[in-house]
């Protein structure tokens, strides 16, 4: 990951205003090939509205967002999809009465051929479970029957659909809004280990996440979002977890000479300078 690499998603100066909110304000942002970037910030700092803007579900107002160096426009998820950017929301979207094959290939099922090679209306649901199944067992998801409704699974099982129908899809990169914030520590710990398999994959992941030993766990570098702009990356390797804090905060900053420093409460009220 040297500065040679190009990033295989990346934005510069994204805007995006609601009323008077300004709820990106002028925030970069750089994923490199088959790293895990955890993006930190206080709730309300901009983090959500950012992956949305990155994944299509919200178009900036100014900025540039570029693919492998391409610049995008997108306007929707799907155009984000089409290049291969994957995305599990906060408010997570599965279908709770539909089955997990169907859950995983919601919006975009197989269909079957006929003999002239034109699609029949008819779907391809054998092949969507095979499909289902194999990737669940890739990513180690342990669940009983791919034909089991979503609304019978507990809440790691489904965060685990939602994160393998990213997976499966992703090809270029997967980004994931607070992926365990509702989950218990077990279900967390599987989350996880499935985004470390994805890593495996090769795959960059975005990981949006509160729980700072969760970061400094699976993160290569650490993306610090505070007023709706980076601020800071760091690497677990080299900060601790109270730096990053501090940074997130606003009690710390990076310097332009690389090194953390204290900010003095006057400034951070904005009453100095
Ligand atoms: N659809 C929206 N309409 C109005 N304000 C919004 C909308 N989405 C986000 N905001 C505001 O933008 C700011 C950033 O929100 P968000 O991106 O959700 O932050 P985070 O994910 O870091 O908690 C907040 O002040 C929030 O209230
Ligand atoms: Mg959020």
């Amino acid at each position: 990951m040297t500065e040679q690499t190009q990033p295989t998603l990346s934005a510069r100066g994204l805007v995006k205003k609601y009323g008077r909110v300004v709820a990106i304000d002028g925030a970069d942002f750089d994923l490199y090939p088959g790293e895990v970037l955890a993006v930190v910030g206080d709730n309300g700092a901009g983090k959500s509205s950012l992956i949305k803007a990155l994944s299509g579900a919200v178009v900036p107002d100014e900025g540039q967002i570029r693919v492998d160096g391409e610049l995008v426009h997108f306007r929707t998820p799907l155009d984000a999809r089409k290049y291969g950017i994957e995305t599990v929301y906060q408010d997570l979207a599965v279908a709770p009465a539909l089955d997990i094959a169907s859950n995983m290939f919601l919006g975009r099922e197989k269909r079957r051929k006929d003999m002239f090679g034109s699609l029949f209306r008819k779907l391809d649901t054998a092949d969507m479970r095979a499909e289902a199944q194999r990737v669940l067992d890739e990513l180690g998801i342990g669940i009983k029957s791919i034909t089991q409704l979503v609304e019978t699974l507990s809440g790691g099982q489904r965060q685990g659909v939602a994160v393998a129908r990213a997976a499966a899809f992703g090809s270029k990169a997967v980004i994931m809004d607070e992926p365990t914030a509702a989950l218990g520590v077990t279900e967390s710990g599987q989350v996880l280990a499935l985004i470390d398999r994805i890593r495996e994959r090769g795959l960059p992941v975005v990981l949006i996440s509160h729980n700072m030993p969760h970061v400094f766990d699976i993160a290569d570098r650490i993306h610090v979002h505070r007023l709706g702009k980076r601020v800071a990356v760091v690497s677990p390797k080299t900060h601790t977890m109270n730096q990053v804090v501090g940074l997130l905060t606003g009690a710390l900053r990076l310097g332009e000479d690389g090194e953390i420093h204290e900010v003095e409460a006057a400034v951070r009220a904005g009453l100095a300078e």
